[in-house]
């Protein structure tokens, strides 16, 4: 019997065949657990004869058949290794991840910035009631400023008109009317005006900055763009300029212009051949605190605001703001945020 199933074994070409001997013999009615049953009915004499020889049996074909089994199994790895060979030479497949656009990310890092400076950051809704859009702001109705901020009106009966914010300053009003002063907030987000060409899109970012305490002054104002301006274009020559200007909801206004100059036939943000205006900005108007309950004799501030995709755009050389909102991957790794 022994034999037989050596040369069965021998015989098994692959590892279903040699899986068929097992059973044969040693599967649940196989040749040889029948012997081993079969020793249960002998005579003790008998089968203290024959279970030695019986057990002997078992084990020999066990033992064949592990070492065939092993040895199918090489045979079945070097046949792999021969034929599945890799071309290294086939280019990889690609992988492609998403990244943060580029709007986002700087605001993530305006966000950081004032965070250094201890400034929270705030929100407010994109649908903006006009009151807080312009009427709290010190823009009345028959205001031109109004007209200049080419808006979104929503349509449908309100209880005041709806509009897409033009801006972000109406966070500066839910700021001062739901929380308790002293304020340090930034508030970044989109805004909305129907205008559109390389350097306007209808829909665009602001971030808005507000400091209201008791004895603040335009010189903290000036001190806090010149750090946050500095620490965004990661320059120490920055120069700002302080143009007095107008704006209904601060009294004095002013609009800041940083320096600029040539580098690399390039103009770069820094050192002082020209000058463009970057921000607007002035001190909280009294009739805007009032507006919020807040006392004008008791609390006071400044508060400025500036376009997103610009600083964006002037810090990494770009040049047309609607680049931005057309999802292009090309142009989006030529600036290196993509992949
Ligand atoms: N809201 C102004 C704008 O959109 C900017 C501004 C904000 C000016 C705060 C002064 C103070 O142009």
């Amino acid at each position: 019997l022994q034999a037989r199933f050596s040369e069965e074994i021998a015989a098994a070409t692959d590892l279903n065949a040699l899986d068929a001997v097992r059973v044969a013999a040693l599967g649940k009615s196989g040749e040889v657990t029948e012997l081993l049953k079969s020793l249960g009915k002998m005579d003790a004499d008998t089968r203290m004869a024959e279970a030695p020889k019986i057990h002997a049996l078992r084990e020999a074909v066990t033992e064949a058949i592990a070492t065939k089994k092993a040895a199918l199994e090489n045979a079945e790895l070097d046949r792999r290794l021969a034929t599945e060979r890799l071309d290294l030479s086939l280019p990889a497949r690609e992988n492609p991840k998403g990244s943060v656009h580029p709007v986002s990310q700087v605001m993530d890092e305006l966000a950081e910035i004032f965070a250094d400076l201890g400034f929270a950051v705030a929100e407010g809704p994109e649908i903006e009631d006009d009151w807080h859009n312009f009427t709290a702001l010190n823009i009345p109705e028959t205001h031109p400023a109004r007209a200049m901020h080419d808006t979104f009106y929503v349509a449908g009966e309100h209880e005041w008109p709806m509009v897409l914010r033009t801006h972000t300053s109406p966070v500066q009003i839910r700021t001062m009317q739901n929380g308790k002063p002293p304020f340090r907030v930034i508030a970044p987000g989109r805004v909305y005006r129907s205008d559109s060409d390389a350097t306007h899109t209808p829909m665009f970012h602001q971030i808005e900055g507000l400091v209201i305490d008791k004895a603040i002054t335009m010189g903290h104002l000036k001190w806090t763009l010149e750090t946050f301006l500095k620490a965004f274009f990661e320059r120490d020559d920055i120069v700002l300029r302080m143009r007095p200007s107008y704006f209904p909801f601060t009294e004095p206004s002013a609009e800041v212009d940083v320096g600029w100059s040539i580098e690399k036939g390039r103009r770069v943000v820094g050192g002082c051949e020209g000058w463009m205006e970057v921000l607007g900005s002035g001190m909280v108007h009294p009739r805007v605190i009032a507006a919020c309950g807040l006392d004008p004799n008791e609390w006071q501030g400044f508060a400025f605001g500036t376009g997103v995709d610009r600083l964006a755009m002037l810090k990494y050389g770009m040049d047309d703001l609607r680049a931005f909102f057309d999802g292009d991957l090309r142009w989006m790794k030529h600036y290196g945020f993509s992949f």
